[in-house]
């Protein structure tokens, strides 16, 4: 499996969208979609701290996080990546928009630069992400990129597996 260093970012393009690592600069427009460990920061300061312990997981090998730019504006419009599992050949892929650019079809495009680059660059053999049981745009967008159900998780969660190459 392909690992990466810090001044070899996979930066992936795309036709719409491409994926590209967050820069400090970039860090004020994504405050209310800046998570780590479920916790959502609430200043420019705890989204850098947790920028920073992002970037230490990818040097660890652990986590690969994407910023999706827009490629006709150059703007962020939200995030993804792998955050578990690399080290075992596999990957949880997550994801968040930013409000205003639900609806677009931004993250499907996002994901499947993503999985492509998951499947064909890094060589994982197993993508998987998980949802709450509530979260219907999440739900309908894993089936859109052909993932299906394979477990009901504690806290509401369901587990769903990329079934097949995209
Ligand atoms: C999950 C989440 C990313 C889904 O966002 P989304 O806007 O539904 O997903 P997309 O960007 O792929 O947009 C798809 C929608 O845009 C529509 N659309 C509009 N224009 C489009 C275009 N040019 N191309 C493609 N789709 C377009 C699609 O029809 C689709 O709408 P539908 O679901 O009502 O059929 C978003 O709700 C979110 O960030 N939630 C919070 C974080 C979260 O839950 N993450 C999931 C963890 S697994």
């Amino acid at each position: 499996m392909k690992q990466f260093q810090f001044n070899d970012f996979p930066n992936v393009k795309g036709s719409r969208v491409s994926l590209r690592q967050i820069m400090d600069a970039d860090i004020p427009d994504l405050i209310e979609i800046s998570f780590y460990d479920a916790v959502q920061a609430e200043t420019v300061e705890q989204a850098a701290e947790m920028q920073a312990r992002i970037d230490r997981d990818y040097l660890d090998g652990n986590s690969i996080h994407w910023g999706i730019v827009d490629n006709e504006t150059l703007q962020i419009v939200g995030t993804c990546g792998y955050y578990r599992g690399l080290d075992q050949g596999e990957g949880e892929l997550g994801c968040v928009l930013l409000p205003q650019y639900y609806g677009q079809g931004y993250m499907t495009d996002g994901m499947s630069l993503a999985i492509d680059f998951g499947l064909n660059t890094i060589g994982l053999k197993r993508i998987w992400a998980a949802t709450s049981r509530e979260n219907g745009p999440a739900m309908k967008l894993l089936e859109r990129l052909h993932f299906v159900k394979i477990a009901d998780l504690s806290y509401g969660e369901i587990e769903y597996e990329l079934t097949q190459p995209k």
